[in-house]
């Protein structure tokens, strides 16, 4: 049996391509004489889809139970709520107002369990190659592993974290240049804007840790006197946005792209190039000067194609590098670090590490990424509830939902397990959100009132920046917090028509004004938002994710789903050229016949 699911009970691995329906039977399966059929006996079950496990039918037995409950009572039950909580390195988790008691913390337990978690976890980090579809380790986490980890990590005989580290210290080496000035452009000027031309994974995560480092003291002070914007949609008006008021001698052009071949990047990069060719004319060190590149190692044939400098201005990254798991390897640590400097995004990098090492050894009972993922499937797949909202109390985590978006959606929008077969209950959330109070004038109706979203509020004790008038009492955090706080509340308890009443509001009224409640979050409160603590963040959503995959059985780290749409738009792309084409050529056509009717005699 091929192991496409690392070194977990390998001998009860199923074949990728199941021969055998899910209904079969084992006797039938056997008759088939096929080994998923002796899988199937072996773990006692006519299907391999987890839903036809015992662990998985409990839980639907027990939804059933706290379908019939209601979180106002369940908040009444103070074994229960100092019980769903945990903690990590100043990261606190407060999961009291999820519709689930002790019971149904126990009996997700026990569906991790069956579902060897904890191993899926373990053969993530070591680089077992997990994601089987595309032949693939999955070590986001080596990029943030420190030095100490040099040599326990090898894929396909490479060490991992000896390739991370030294990319790092060439980054560092050359960022630290460009900042001091020994880097300069073409013209001698220095460089000091930055434009990262990047989509999806390439760009999402890079930006959203921009936004937090922008008004992060340290990182507003490292970045005076530079600029980096991103420039993603090949929208023709996202580049005219980009360079407007950009001076192309000053400017450096960050290429991130790790198959270098997505086509709004290359589009995207071969203007940039012809923007800087315009202005300091077309000479090849232009590009070498001025061009930057962040891709994969199997890219740099491509790389040298365009001009770009392989010996000092690649930055490599990996196979085993996901777009949407990428932002701390090279593909964020250049634009950021020319930026804001090495030194912060390091930081960024320890608190990653610190959320991993904690994903990998807490217990379950208190494992922060774990809870989340669990808690994730309960809401997902036994309350029927299949969207979910990130809702940072935070301005500038602003760009953290459209990350979690592509992160989540893109890993776990799927509908076919790793045993081949379609899955018969729901996975993968619908991703939304958008910072507190400013999202509470939008959207929230639909929150208390409409369809039940399951919410994560994300808080914290001290602003980046406070603001406190003379002449009030509460500073600016403060109101924003006493939002954080009330909103979980209200979702969880709601309002009933004899509160309702209570407070004199007429008959007809009533039912227009009553909250039902009973509506799931968690919610996060971290010190401060810092680099260190956004890298926490980083890591935690994830690892949600992954968890959320592995009890899925499904494979979180392919994207099969985008290539079509991809390849269409090759076929348009060629209708247009060719239409182009014949259109030129009726044009000179009917230029010809112009010139010949002015000029008969010719
Ligand atoms: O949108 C699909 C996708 O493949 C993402 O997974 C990836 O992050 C993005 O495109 C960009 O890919 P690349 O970094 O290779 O340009």
């Amino acid at each position: 049996v091929r192991d496409h699911t690392s070194g977990i009970n390998k001998q009860q691995q199923p074949t990728p391509q199941l021969e055998v329906s899910a209904e079969a039977t084992d006797e039938e399966a056997d008759a088939q004489g096929n080994p998923v059929g002796r899988f199937l006996s072996n773990i006692g079950r006519s299907s391999p889809l987890v839903s036809a496990s015992p662990e998985w039918k409990r839980l639907q037995q027990h939804a059933k139970y706290i379908q019939s409950t209601h979180l106002r009572d369940l908040l009444q039950d103070t074994e229960r709520c100092q019980e769903m909580y945990a903690t990590h390195d100043g990261v606190y988790l407060d999961y009291s107002r999820q519709r689930a008691d002790l019971e149904t913390m126990r009996l997700l337990f026990e569906l991790a369990e069956k579902q060897n978690l904890k191993q899926q976890i373990e053969a993530m980090f070591d680089g077992e190659k997990i994601n089987f579809t595309e032949e693939r380790a999955v070590l986001h986490t080596a990029l943030r592993a420190d030095r100490s980890k040099i040599g326990t990590v090898m894929v396909d005989g490479v060490d991992a974290v000896q390739e991370v580290h030294e990319v790092l210290d060439q980054i560092q080496e050359f960022t630290q240049g460009v900042r001091s000035g020994a880097i300069r452009g073409y013209t001698g000027k220095r460089l000091r804007n930055i434009v990262s031309v990047g989509i999806g994974g390439s760009y999402l995560g890079p930006e959203f840790l921009h936004e937090v480092l922008k008004t992060e003291p340290e990182g507003s002070n490292a970045a005076l006197g530079y600029s980096l914007r991103f420039l993603a949609n090949v929208d023709p008006v996202d580049v005219e946005r980009t360079c407007a008021d950009l001076d192309p001698e000053e400017t450096m052009i960050v290429i991130v792209s790790k198959t270098f071949t997505t086509a709004e990047t290359m589009l995207n990069a071969r203007t940039m190039r012809q923007w800087l060719w315009d202005f300091m004319g077309n000479d090849k060190e232009v590009v070498r000067k001025h061009f930057v590149a962040c891709a994969s190692v199997s890219a740099t044939d491509k790389v040298r194609d365009f001009g770009i400098d392989t010996e000092n201005r690649f930055f490599r990254f990996w196979d085993w590098v996901g777009g949407r798991y990428s932002v701390c390897s090279a593909a964020g640590a250049v634009p950021l670090s020319l930026l804001y400097g090495f030194d912060l995004f390091e930081k960024f990098l320890q608190g990653a590490r610190s959320m991993d090492e904690h994903f990998r050894s807490a217990p379950m009972e208190k494992n922060i990424p774990i809870l989340m993922g669990l808690l994730g499937v309960w809401n997902m797949s036994f309350l029927g509830y299949n969207t979910r909202t990130t809702l940072p109390y935070a301005e500038a985590l602003l760009k953290l939902p459209a990350h979690i978006q592509q992160l989540d959606m893109e890993s776990n929008g799927k509908s076919m397990t790793k045993f081949g077969i379609p899955v018969d209950y729901p996975v993968g959330e619908i991703d939304f959100g958008e910072p507190g109070t400013n999202g509470q004038h939008s959207f929230y109706q639909l929150l208390h009132m409409g369809q039940t979203v399951a919410c994560d509020f994300i808080g914290f004790v001290q602003s980046q920046q406070d603001l406190c008038l003379d002449d009030e009492k509460l500073s600016s955090h403060d109101e924003l917090m006493a939002n954080f706080f009330a909103q979980p509340d209200a979702l969880a308890t709601g309002k009933t028509a004899e509160q309702v009443r209570s407070e004199g509001v007429k008959d007809e009224l009533i039912p227009h004004k009553v909250f039902e409640g009973n509506r799931p979050s968690i919610s996060f409160l971290l010190p401060k938002l810092t680099a260190y603590a956004t890298g926490q963040l980083l890591s935690m959503y994830e690892h949600r994710t992954a968890t959320q995959g592995f009890i899925w059985d499904i494979n979180s780290f392919d994207q099969w789903g985008v290539e079509l749409g991809k390849k269409l738009a090759i076929d348009i792309r060629n209708k247009f050229l060719k239409a182009r084409n014949e259109q030129k050529e009726e044009r000179r056509a009917e230029e010809e016949d112009i010139v010949e009717a002015d000029n008969p005699a010719t």
